[in-house]
């Protein structure tokens, strides 16, 4: 054969082998080769799949060729991602594929809305699609597993991470945890395009002591079933092929050596048979917990827990001499070396270990996954005040956008943005110029937010700087002043005001003690407002902020929270009234941060809120939050009317069907979420005022109206008893439909 055909065939073959479909093995096929890989491992080896590493270092590539390493973590880029696996596949003695992985929270490349906006569009097919470009991305670019999603419920807005996750409603939660694995695994995780979901981080890390990162959670076992463990629940029945302890110590037990939510729960309850991977350095981490005295003990109580994987510190290479020394059962091991064989081979890895290093050019930032940030960028925006109409503010007219957010392009982006970079970002500013061309655009930053020092990076790029040229005010370089805000303000037929927080004020370790607008930026509002121009203010953060004195001077308020690379044309788009907003909150916005936590399903009490008799919540201060779960307007009005049961008793095994109609009595088309919740009024255990058990979004023209209909399980109306039997309560039942959790037409229901 000829050199030239020679290389075509090994081409061919490469090319057949990134690209074929991974023939899909049989589960019984799979148990066979892993067993059978399993019978030829030196513990060693076995221990090395059970380890998973940060870096490439020449020591590392080491590690691989001798089989002690089983994952690598932050390897991006097809070529460096192909590199390291042909050391694993053909320098390794049992040559098994190496996995590699990656956070992918809210996007790759293509960075979509931070994971707490997304909630709020309650639109889990295109939270789905959104996974799916981010799965087809990261897998492009060589990775097969993603660190998502998160799904930790959330009821404290000072904890950082509260923006990675879905909000503060469980039912919320594991719609969104569901969509969110059918996204990244699509059909089968051995498809190209698909990359390996991780649930994380189990469990309740959301209800960590005063919002304090890592910090300790003790909660009743009827809380963490009722409100924690439903994501991750959800998540396992969708299939999803991993999952993450958390950090937190749980009841005295820490989360990454916690039996009874590893084994018990997740194994034994749940039937989960995928692996579980540690946090980073979560085994070692063990030691400062308390519960063990060196990584050797550390490692026995996490694997022996559950944790079949170690991320990071090296804990597990612990694992030969603990079993040669009798402590460890061999059988633990084996156990769970099976799971991340067993992974492996479902994710097609033993077939194709390699990608196509063409995708990268093609499949990166496309046109149509740019589409999809933007859908979700304006699905997620929430419109949270709008007196006299302020909004949508016309295109024929001179507007002056002020802020320290309005140009900044990292923080749109948000934290923890993947492999996002800033430049691909569109900020605020510079779509606003598209829409009323920049003769009507006059800018200026106002003033700085002042970045905390302590805290990890936002975890993107540096903000590009950011110039305008030919917009008033926008020269990079330019000193922050008030005066020059009043100036362009005084200059102008509106404002828009970009106020809220830097990106890295909230995500991993970046916790706050208040929940108020960080620096100088009430004073810029208030210079603003005294030009007594009509004022829009756009919050970008990561938490709801302590907003009041805002929200008495200002008609119109959006929540835009941080939207990804199309956050500038989403704003712009609904400002300016292209798009209706459709966004609702995912959790209860507190009116101050000492009233948190603040959450909408929360008990009755013996002594439920009443004013006129006595103050349950502050004397200083109203009991309900400042908006509640699930609220958000739009530019049109709607009336809910005609709430029926198909049939007014229904038994514990039937189905509750409900219909309420729906009507747009407003002038223009928009789209509402519609709610359904439900209140059991006698259980042995007591229930929440309300929990949100289904929610619809629906297009109405004005005048159009619609009947809705829900149908829920009696079985998923009930609750714990408190031996934590699963129980259907008999009795009534009060149900809303609503376009909020503090609002709506009302019936009953009965259980018989
Ligand atoms: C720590 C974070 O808690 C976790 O969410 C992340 O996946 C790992 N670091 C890896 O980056």
């Amino acid at each position: 054969m000829s050199r030239l055909r020679l290389v075509i065939v090994f081409v061919l073959l490469v090319a057949c082998s990134v690209i074929a479909p991974a023939q899909q093995l049989s589960d019984q096929e799979i148990e066979n080769r892993v067993n059978g890989l399993l019978r030829q491992m030196t513990i060693e080896e076995k221990a090395g799949q059970l380890t998973q590493l940060a870096d490439r270092s020449p020591q590392t590539m080491d590690l691989i060729k001798q089989g002690k390493v089983g994952s690598l973590l932050g390897v991006l880029g097809a070529q460096q991602a192909n590199e390291v696996q042909r050391v694993a596949v053909e320098q390794s003695r049992l040559k098994i594929p190496l996995i590699l992985g990656y956070d992918v929270i809210h996007g790759y490349r293509t960075v979509f809305p931070v994971p707490l906006a997304s909630a709020g569009s309650f639109d889990p097919q295109l939270i789905e699609q959104a996974e799916r470009v981010a799965a087809k991305e990261a897998s492009a670019s060589g990775l097969k597993w993603v660190f998502a999603p998160m799904v930790d419920i959330a009821r404290d807005p000072r904890w950082g991470r509260i923006v990675e996750g879905a909000g503060e409603d469980p039912y919320l939660g594991s719609v969104i945890a569901a969509a969110k694995v059918r996204g990244f695994q699509g059909k089968s995780m051995a498809d190209p395009e698909s990359v390996i979901a991780c649930a994380k981080h189990y469990v309740a890390y959301g209800a960590i002591e005063g919002g304090r990162d890592y910090n300790t959670v003790d909660i009743s076992e009827e809380l963490l079933r009722e409100v924690y463990l439903p994501p991750f629940h959800a998540a396992v029945d969708a299939g999803v092929g991993t999952l993450m302890s958390a950090f937190n110590d749980l009841n005295g037990i820490p989360a990454t050596a916690n039996h009874h939510t590893l084994t018990e729960i997740l194994r034994d309850e749940w039937r989960f048979k995928g692996l579980v991977v540690s946090d980073y350095d979560a085994v070692h981490e063990l030691i400062p917990h308390g519960t063990a005295a060196d990584d050797s003990h550390a490692a026995l109580e996490a694997l022996t827990a559950g944790v079949d994987m170690d991320m990071a510190d090296g804990a597990y290479t612990n694992i030969p001499e603990l079993v040669k020394s009798g402590k460890l059962p061999k059988s633990v091991v084996d156990e769970a070396v099976r799971r991340v064989l067993r992974v492996k081979y479902k994710a097609g890895l033993f077939e194709h270990p390699y990608s196509d290093a063409n995708r990268e050019k093609t499949d990166i930032l496309t046109r149509e996954s740019l589409q999809v940030a933007r859908n979700l960028a304006q699905e997620s925006l929430v419109l949270v005040q709008n007196r006299g109409d302020v909004l949508p503010l016309s295109k024929s007219q001179t507007v002056a956008v002020i802020g320290p957010l309005a140009a900044d392009k990292a923080s749109q982006m948000g934290s923890w943005a993947g492999n996002g970079q800033a430049k691909d970002a569109v900020a605020p500013l510079a779509a606003i110029i598209a829409v009323l061309g920049k003769e009507h655009v006059l800018y200026a930053k106002g003033v700085d937010i002042p970045p905390y020092e302590s805290g990890l990076a936002a975890g993107v790029a540096a903000p590009a700087p950011t110039s305008a040229t030919g917009v008033v005010g926008a020269e990079s370089g330019k000193p922050a002043s008030i005066d020059e805000a009043v100036d362009v303000a005084s200059k102008a037929d509106a404002v828009i005001l970009f106020l809220g927080e830097l990106a890295g004020m909230t995500g991993e370790a970046s916790s706050r003690s208040t929940l108020d607008l960080p620096g100088d930026q009430l004073k810029l509002v208030a210079a603003v407002l005294a030009t007594k121009k009509p004022v829009v203010l756009v919050l970008e953060s990561g938490r709801p902020l302590d907003i009041r004195w805002a929200l008495e001077r200002i008609p119109s308020i959006v929540q835009a929270w941080y939207l990804g690379v199309q956050s500038g044309n989403a704003i712009a788009d609904v400002l300016f009234g292209d798009v209706a907003p459709s966004g609702h909150l995912p959790l209860s916005w507190p009116r101050s941060v000492g009233e948190i936590p603040t959450y909408y399903n929360h008990k009755n009490t013996g002594r439920p809120s009443a004013p006129d008799r006595w103050h349950t919540g502050y004397l200083d201060q109203s009991a309900t939050p400042l908006f509640p779960f699930g609220f958000g307007l739009t530019y049109t009005t709607f009336k809910y009317s005609n709430l029926k049961m198909e049939h007014p008793t229904i038994s514990p095994d039937g189905t509750l069907n409900v219909t309420a109609e729906i009507e747009n009595s407003g002038k223009r088309g928009a789209t509402e979420v519609v709610q359904l919740y439900v209140h059991d009024r006698v259980a042995p255990t007591s229930r929440p005022v309300r929990e949100l058990k289904g929610f619809q979004r629906v297009t109405l023209a004005p005048g159009e109206h619609k009947m809705v209909q829900f149908s829920v399980k009696a079985n998923d109306l009930g609750s714990y008893d408190p031996a934590m039997h699963w129980i259907v309560p008999i009795g009534i039942y009060d149900v809303w439909v609503a376009p909020d959790s503090a609002s709506g037409i009302a019936g009953t229901f009965e259980v018989q």
